[in-house]
């Protein structure tokens, strides 16, 4: 499995708080089946934040060499997670601030309670700037809480529906995963990532994940959204649909 949304650098935001938890993290994710991590700290997309890529990338080397030299088989991938303010558009227009990998995928995350116009009008100029976006927990989001299937936009205009295994299994409670199996059912998503914050709660570890998936839908989607997607997307693909 590759695990595309977790938090996972030490030190950097509100994830994983020392080097020694994240080496817990990276093991835990291997024992339940996980080949690659994409490290997403959180980014607000805004210009004060500039200066802390300096420090991101310290962490990922630090993080990548001690995976290495403790002899886990994860391999790390760079990455953030961008949150969509005002100064957003400017800074990636300018190619500021990081996607995944080498690839133009753009995870972007937004506020809670943000309307959904703005949300729409932000993937629409990330994608004419040359981005593709995989939006970031949609179903945690007020505005796709009330109306999931208006995801259906997204998805026709290709950008990456990634859910959280938090939501799927009813971590941040019943609208959450009421929302999340609605976008599953109508076959809207197209990853489902960790968003794992640290060794002892929201964790990397895949297998409650793995069994829910394997109660509740069919063998083939449930690879393409935790083993197939992921991995074409560490690869600068494009996706499968799910269904
Ligand atoms: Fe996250």
């Amino acid at each position: 499995m590759v695990d595309i949304h977790c938090h996972i650098l030490h030190r950097f935001d509100d994830g994983s708080s020392s080097l020694e938890e994240s080496l817990a993290m990276a093991r835990m994710a291997v024992d339940s089946g996980v080949t690659d991590i994409v490290a997403t700290p959180h980014f607000p997309g805004q210009r004060a934040s500039l200066r802390r890529i300096s420090r991101l990338l310290e962490r990922y080397k630090e993080l990548s060499q001690a995976i290495a030299r403790e002899g886990i088989p994860l391999q790390l991938h760079h990455g953030a997670e961008i949150l969509c303010m005002a100064d957003t558009l400017e800074l990636a227009e300018q190619n500021m601030l990081p996607t995944i990998g080498d690839t133009s995928y753009f995870l972007a995350e937004f506020y809670f309670d943000e309307h959904y116009s703005f949300m729409d009008e932000m993937l629409r100029a990330l994608v004419a700037a040359g981005y593709t976006p995989v939006v970031a927990h949609p179903e945690r989001y007020d505005a796709i809480q009330h109306d999931p299937l208006v995801l259906e936009r997204w998805f026709r205009r290709g950008y990456v529906l990634q859910l959280n295994k938090g939501s799927v299994l009813g971590a941040f409670g019943s609208r959450v995963q009421r929302t999340a199996r609605t976008i599953l059912d109508a076959g809207l998503a197209h990853i489902i990532a960790s968003d794992a914050h640290s060794a002892s709660h929201r964790t990397p570890h895949m297998g409650q994940l793995t069994q829910w998936l394997a109660h509740h839908l069919d063998a083939d989607y449930a690879r393409i959204l935790v083993e197939d997607n992921p991995a074409r997307l560490i690869r600068g693909e494009s996706m499968t649909p799910a269904q």
